[in-house]
């Protein structure tokens, strides 16, 4: 991006002028070692943002330190007030929703309407966790040979470190935070280097909400690997959670077996989107956009190959082409912005790259296609039409608002096109056979699954993938259980002879 712009709109201004922009360490926000920062800026404009503290290597050695030191006295703190701590974070961050929808519009780019849907999102990991830290359990049985009690107990796992992504600012990192909140563990948080400013106002409401120093860190860092490499090979670190793609999180599962650390990754996903010739075009169609244009695309969730079936399929394109051509391109604080730009211009390039080799390798271009002219990365929303099995579109995640649309002509068929990829993350169809909605939740293999549904995210489930997708859940009752190891104890039998 060449435009060089200003923040002149004096909300903006001030706003950015609240927000912390040093690191949260144990004993509260300091400057990086040795005074180092980095420019956050606008996608849209080029403007910078912010200069924050990029944390170094020393300073995510005190992160750990200061995680490390809190672990036990957060440990021993009685879930009912981990929970309240957590219920009044929901409140804080409820209330200034507007704040931080702005923030994570300026730094991230999503029209201000997805950013409030984020902020609602993103709480709801805050009070559904809240709800569930009082409730953590164990069990105890009678052996089956009578002759001893086993009482299963549930301990935080202990320090854990946060890789968190661009693409969702908050609710990536609520859906970390609240359940480690909950569970009794402390933490290190690493935000992307893109979008920090959202996770240092979250961590902000936090302290207000009465979190004990020590229990987050934030370091905001340029050098991920440097500063995050070493905590991973810590043997005080004990869990790792990442939320990104599929090549890092390869990579941070083989440093982790250095500690032998619980890990989980949220990785990369190649979402089909089945449409079966039965299904309700109206609502397919909406669901569709939603699965597309949710985030501009740029969601791990995103539907990213369309599968039709032939006797609907030149309908659909039609229709989904013609809503997918009112989005407005625009700056996300702007009124009637619908899209807003991609996150940076390495994004950008490779969504460009993936249009241009789906037209050479055969596909008919129905919308758009182009980069916008101009200041920001914004790319025109896009459909591929007649879009050939072969494509090497067909097999990338396109992280952006680019839809390729496939012909099928069988269910057989389009499983195992659905099938075809090391991702498992997410599917959805449309169909009115409910039969064949029940055969597809069993028969794709994915994580999650949306029947007449565009968007499957929710607080109250289990989000995560299968195959290359993942490991683990976020949300649900099954997201508290990543931060909580199984311990046992044997009772020798009460009712055994005295010695
Ligand atoms: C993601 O894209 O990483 C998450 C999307 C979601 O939670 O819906």
């Amino acid at each position: 991006m060449t435009v060089e712009a200003e923040i002149t709109d004096p909300g903006e201004r001030e706003l950015l002028d609240r927000v912390p922009t040093q690191l949260l360490l144990g004993d509260g926000w300091t400057d990086a070692a040795g005074g180092a920062r980095f420019a956050v800026t606008d996608p849209a404009t080029g403007a910078v943002l912010a200069e924050v503290a990029d944390a170094q290597p020393e300073d995510g050695e005190r992160a750990l330190a200061a995680a490390d030191a809190a672990q036990a006295s957060w440990a021993a703190t009685p879930p009912r007030e981990r929970g309240e701590i957590l219920r009044r974070a929901f409140e804080l961050v409820t209330a200034r929703a507007e704040e931080f929808a702005l923030l994570m519009t300026l730094e991230m780019g999503k029209p201000l309407a997805e950013s409030r849907g984020e902020v609602a999102y993103g709480a709801e990991f805050l009070r559904w966790f809240s709800e569930e830290a009082p409730r953590i359990s164990g069990r105890f049985a009678t052996a089956p040979d009578g002759k001893s009690r086993l009482v299963v107990l549930k301990a935080p796992v202990g320090p854990s470190l946060f890789i968190t992504p661009w693409n969702f600012p908050l609710a990536m990192a609520t859906r970390k935070v609240a359940p480690a909140i909950a569970a009794g563990c402390t933490m290190v948080l690493k935000p992307a280097a893109l979008t920090p400013l959202t996770a240092l106002l979250f961590a902000d409401v936090l302290r207000e909400a009465g979190l004990p120093d020590g229990v987050l860190t934030v370091i905001p860092t340029t050098r991920a690997g440097a500063v995050t490499g070493p905590l991973i090979r810590d043997p005080r670190l004990r869990k790792l959670s990442f939320t990104g793609s599929t090549e890092v999180g390869r990579r941070l599962i083989a440093d982790s077996a250095e500690q032998v650390l619980r890990v989980s990754m949220e990785l990369g996903g190649n979402a089909p989107f089945l449409v079966f010739d039965d299904a309700n075009l109206a609502k397919a169609v909406d669901g569709a956009v939603l699965a597309k244009m949710r985030n501009g695309g740029e969601a791990c969730v995103a539907a990213n190959r369309f599968l039709v079936q032939r006797g609907i399929a030149a309908e659909f394109t039609r229709r989904f082409t013609e809503r997918i051509g009112r989005f407005r391109i625009g700056r996300g604080t702007e009124d009637g912005t619908t899209m807003g730009p991609l996150v940076d211009g390495a994004t950008r390039d490779k969504v460009a790259q993936l249009v241009d080799g789906a037209v050479a390798d055969g596909a008919r271009l129905a919308l758009g296609g182009r980069r916008v002219d101009g200041a920001g990365y914004f790319y025109e929303p896009t459909v591929l039409a007649d879009v050939p099995a072969d494509a090497t579109i067909l097999g990338e995640e396109i992280f952006g608002p680019v839809a390729p649309i496939v012909v099928f002509d069988t269910e057989e068929e389009a499983i195992e096109i659905a099938n075809s990829t090391p991702f498992g993350l997410v599917s959805f169809a449309f169909t009115s056979d409910l039969n064949r909605g029940l055969r597809l939740a069993e028969r794709l293999d994915t994580g999650m699954f949306g029947l007449n549904a565009g968007v499957v995210s929710n607080p109250a489930a289990p989000f995560g993938g299968v195959k290359q997708s993942g490991l683990g859940r976020e949300g649900g009752f099954e997201g508290i259980e990543e931060y909580l190891e199984t311990r046992y104890v044997n009772i020798a039998d009460p009712f055994g002879p005295e010695e």
